[in-house]
């Protein structure tokens, strides 16, 4: 069968569109992202955020990988991110550690790699640049406004019995935020932390980890410092549960700011939350295109955060992004 001159002319246009829309995409920049998964409320905006910054952007072309909360499944997702020859790796690690093979194997591939949300132990040069919050600034600002919201109280020179949730072991976050609270608290002796112990940064985990708590202490818990605001809010339902009301018989501090601990906040049951902002979306597109234009990046981008109090929940749960 004899094809048109017509028809002829119209395949060639198509392919040549074709090899065209091609060239585009290869004229993307392609960033792997490995996210650690879902643990919480923080990590689902962390998510969205970063999702929208790079379908917004022309320039970006973003293969995203979820790794169900396992080491092992962000440094299978790093691995392949090498071999598919992207051009930027980023990835918030799931813990501090055990990172130093994979980003020697990244350096190799001569790919330049951004750490988002938490850092690492490894040399800071396997990484051009680190953005997000400082952990231990957080773990102090909790602590800070403990001490002076108990000597508003008239508390200041009570017996202060402290339980502990930290987030995930061995995260960033988790070591960080313990040392800046206890930092803080270290100077005055009759605050104490009784009890400490992981709740994974999930509020499942929160619940059950408080429950045990209760067990154990009973009455004696004065306050709750919360690495995070889901964990917090599930300790919020042990609390009620055994039968004490969270935010007067026993002061709830959680990280983070999410809408979640507003809504608490609101109904009386926490107290107060550190802000730990997860929109770093539009700052790491920036990054990548910086990074692929040669130009220079800070070593830590740094996020600024405020601290919200319950007596500013309600105006401020409007205003809340995530
Ligand atoms: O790394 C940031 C922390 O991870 C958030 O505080 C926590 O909610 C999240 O899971």
């Amino acid at each position: 069968m004899k094809m048109s001159k017509v028809m002829v002319m119209f395949i060639l246009l198509m392919v040549i569109m074709g090899l065209s829309l091609n060239v585009m995409a290869a004229d993307k920049i392609v960033l792997g992202f490995s996210q650690i998964g879902a643990e919480s409320e923080w990590r689902t905006a962390n998510t969205e955020d970063i999702k929208r910054a790079a379908d917004e952007d022309p320039d970006i072309q973003l293969i995203f990988s979820d790794a169900q909360q396992k080491q092992e499944n962000q440094l299978k997702a790093l691995r392949s991110f090498i071999a598919r020859g992207v051009d930027v790796i980023a990835f918030s690690p799931v813990v501090e550690t055990g990172w130093d093979t994979v980003l020697q194997e990244i350096k190799d591939a001569g790919i330049p790699v951004i750490l988002v949300d938490r850092t690492v132990t490894a040399d800071d040069s396997y990484y051009v640049t680190y953005m997000g919050s400082d952990f231990v600034e957080e773990g102090q600002k909790a602590a800070n406004w403990l001490i002076e919201y108990m000597e508003e109280q008239g508390r200041g020179n009570e017996q202060i019995n402290i339980v502990e949730l930290q987030g995930t072991v061995g995260s960033a976050p988790a070591n960080d935020r313990k040392t800046g609270f206890a930092d803080v608290i270290k100077d005055y002796p009759n605050y104490k932390i009784i009890r400490s112990q992981s709740g994974d940064f999930t509020r499942s985990k929160g619940k059950e980890v408080m429950e045990a708590f209760l067990k154990a202490e009973g009455d004696n818990i004065d306050v709750l410092y919360s690495h995070n605001d889901d964990m917090a809010i599930g300790a919020i339902q042990a609390i009620e549960e055994y039968g004490l009301k969270p935010g007067k018989d026993i002061i709830i501090i959680g990280v983070d700011a999410v809408k979640g601990a507003f809504e608490a906040m609101i109904q009386g049951k926490m107290n107060c939350t550190v802000e730990c902002s997860p929109l770093l979306g539009n700052q790491l597109m920036q990054a990548a295109k910086d990074i692929m234009a040669g130009k220079k990046v800070p070593e830590h981008i740094k996020t600024i955060e405020g601290i919200f109090p319950q007596e500013v929940a309600l105006e401020e749960y409007p205003n809340r992004k995530y």
